[in-house]
C-alpha cells in the first residue's frame, strides 16, 4: 500500500508517479459528463491539487455527489502532467473514498468571508487559504527563532507560568487561585487569606519570563525563553491580546549597543526565513492582504535601522507640525501615534528609540550615567516598525546593587519579594541586557495581517475566550 504523499510534495514533484495516495478535503469540485474535477488541499502548503474521478470508477455514481467542499477525502491513482493550466501536476484518480462528509451547512464554501466572520467559526478558518498561510508562517517562524539563537550558542530556557513576581512592576497580572471565590478565606483584617491558596501565597499568570531569564543568563551567559505571556491590560486594541507569546533573549556581559544590534539582526534574520521558507503563502498576502508587503520587507531587510535618542525623538514629534492627540512633552511616554510617525514618515524605516525617561521605565533597567537629575534617563530600547509600532521593547539591566534598590524604591516595589533577584546583584553581577518581542506583532509585520486576532491561533481578548 503506498504511504501518504503530501499535496505539496505531489506539486513539487520532478517525475511522474504511478501509485499515490491523496489524504485531504475537497475545496471545490466540478461535474461534467464524464469525470469530475475534485480540487483537494491538506494544508501542507497553499495550493491544491488537481484530481480527475471518471465516471468510469466503480463508486463514482455512488459516491461523487458526496464529495461536497469540506468533505475529507482519500484517493489514490496516478500523478501526471496536467492538461491543464495553472497547475504542473494532477492526479487520476483509479479509486476514491469519502473519508469524512461535509453536507451543504459547512460554512467554509468557495466564496469570501470577512475576518470578522472568520474570528467566530475559529475551529474552522485554519481551512481557509488566508489562516492556513498565516498558521504555516507562523510554525515556520517558531522554528525560526530557536535556529537563529541555536546557531548563536544561545540555551533555550523554561521559565515558569505561574508566578509570584511581577516581572513589569506594571500591575496588569491575571490572579492565580483555587480559593473558593463565592467564600475565600479572611484574615482577621477583612482581607482574602492568600497564605490558605493552592501556593501558599498570591500568584498570577506571568507577563515576561525575563526575571527569571536572568537568573540563567547569570549561569549559562546567553539564554532565551519563548514560551506564553498573559497582560490582564483592559486595552481593546488591533496590537494587544491578553495571552501572546514572547520571546526574550538575555545575554550576560552585554549593554544596550549589543542589545539592539541582536535586536536587528534577529529581526532581519526572521524576515529573510520567511522570504525565503514561506515564499508562496507571503505572496498571497501580498496578493490578498497587503500590495506592498513584499516590497516593505526587502527595504526592511536592505536598510540599516535608524537610532535615535527618546531625547532627540522628541525633539522630532516636537518640531513636525503635527497637532498631536497626545502631547509631546520631555517626560511623557510615547503613543502610538508618535511611534508611527517616527517610522512612517519621518525615518520612513524601522527605527530603535533608546534612553528613555526613568520614571516611565521598568524599575530593572540601567540606570544612564551623567544625567540631569531631572532628565535622568535608563538603558531602554523600543523598535518601532511601520504600520505597527513597537514590536520589540529591552533594555540593559541595572547591575549594580544600589542603583536597583532605588529604582525599586521608585517604583515603590516591596524588596523582599525580589530578594532572588537582588541576590543576582550581590553574587557574581555582570553588565547584561536583553530584550522581549511579541511573537505575534512580529507575524503581523512578516503576513501584513492587520489585527492581532488573526495571526494567533485563538485569541484571548477582553470580552472573549471561546474555544
Ligand atoms: O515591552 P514589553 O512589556 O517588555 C517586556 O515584557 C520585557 N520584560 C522584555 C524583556 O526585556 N525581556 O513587551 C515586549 C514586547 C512588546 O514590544 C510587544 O511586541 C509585545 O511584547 N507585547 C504584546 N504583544 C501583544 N499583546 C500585548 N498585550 C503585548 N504587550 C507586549
Ligand atoms: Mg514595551
Amino acid at each position: 500500500m503506498p504511504t501518504r504523499t503530501l499535496v505539496k510534495h505531489a506539486l513539487d514533484a520532478t517525475a511522474p508517479a504511478d501509485a499515490i495516495l491523496l489524504q485531504g478535503w475537497v475545496r471545490t469540485r466540478r461535474d461534467a459528463k464524464a469525470f469530475s474535477f475534485i480540487e483537494v488541499n491538506d494544508g501542507s502548503c497553499l495550493k491544491g491539487i488537481q484530481v480527475i474521478a471518471n465516471a468510469t470508477l466503480p463508486n463514482y455514481a455512488a459516491e461523487i455527489a458526496r464529495a461536497h467542499t469540506g468533505a475529507a477525502i482519500e484517493v489514490r491513482g496516478q500523478l501526471v502532467p496536467s492538461q491543464g493550466q495553472g497547475q504542473k501536476w494532477e492526479v487520476i484518480a483509479e479509486s476514491f473514498t469519502i473519508i469524512g462528509e461535509a453536507d451543504a451547512t459547512y460554512p467554509l464554501q468557495k466564496k469570501g468571508h470577512t475576518l470578522e466572520f472568520l474570528r467566530e467559526i475559529a475551529h474552522l478558518r485554519p481551512r481557509s487559504n488566508l489562516f492556513g498561510a498565516v498558521f504555516r508562517v507562523r510554525s515556520r517562524l517558531a522554528y525560526a527563532v530557536h535556529q537563529f539563537f541555536q546557531e548563536r550558542n544561545f540555551f533555550y530556557v523554561h521559565t515558569p507560568i505561574i508566578t509570584a513576581s511581577d516581572a513589569e512592576g506594571a500591575g496588569d497580572m491575571f490572579r492565580v487561585t483555587t480559593l473558593d471565590l463565592a467564600h475565600p478565606p479572611m484574615t482577621e483584617d477583612g482581607q482574602v487569606d492568600a497564605t490558605k491558596d493552592f501556593f501558599g501565597k498570591k500568584t498570577f499568570l506571568t507577563v515576561s519570563g525575563q526575571l527569571e531569564g536572568e537568573i540563567f543568563a547569570h549561569a549559562l551567559s546567553n539564554i532565551y525563553t519563548f514560551g506564553p505571556t498573559f497582560r490582564a491590560e483592559n486595552s481593546n486594541t488591533s496590537r494587544h491580546a491578553a495571552e501572546f507569546w514572547m520571546i526574550e533573549p538575555e545575554v550576560a556581559f552585554c549593554d544596550l549597543e549589543g542589545d539592539m544590534t541582536l535586536a536587528e539582526e534577529f529581526v532581519k534574520y526572521l524576515i529573510r526565513d520567511a522570504r525565503t521558507h514561506c515564499a508562496a503563502d507571503l505572496e498571497f498576502f501580498a496578493k490578498f492582504v497587503d500590495k506592498d508587503l513584499l516590497a516593505r520587507l526587502d527595504f526592511v531587510l536592505e536598510k540599516p535601522f535608524v537610532r535615535c535618542s527618546y531625547t532627540e525623538a522628541v525633539e522630532i514629534l516636537a518640531q513636525s507640525g503635527k497637532t498631536w492627540e497626545h502631547p509631546v512633552a520631555w517626560g511623557a511616554n510615547l503613543q502610538a501615534e508618535h511611534e508611527r510617525y517616527l517610522t512612517e514618515e519621518h525615518f520612513k524605516c524601522p527605527v530603535t528609540v533608546y534612553n528613555y525617561p526613568r520614571a516611565i521605565k521598568a524599575f530593572y533597567m540601567r540606570q544612564t550615567d551623567g544625567c540631569a537629575p531631572e532628565r535622568q534617563t535608563v538603558a531602554a530600547m523600543d523598535l518601532l516598525v511601520p504600520g505597527i509600532g513597537e514590536i520589540i521593547g529591552g533594555s540593559q539591566r541595572e547591575e549594580r546593587l544600589d542603583q536597583l534598590r532605588a529604582g525599586m524604591a521608585l517604583h515603590h516595589l516591596d524588596e523582599k519579594a525580589y530578594w532572588w533577584y537582588l541576590d543576582l546583584r550581590r553574587y557574581g553581577t555582570v553588565p547584561h541586557a536583553g530584550f522581549g518581542l511579541g511573537f505575534e506583532r512580529m507575524l503581523m509585520f512578516v503576513t501584513g495581517v492587520a489585527n492581532i486576532r488573526d495571526v494567533i491561533p485563538f485569541a484571548r481578548t477582553p470580552g472573549t475566550a471561546d474555544f
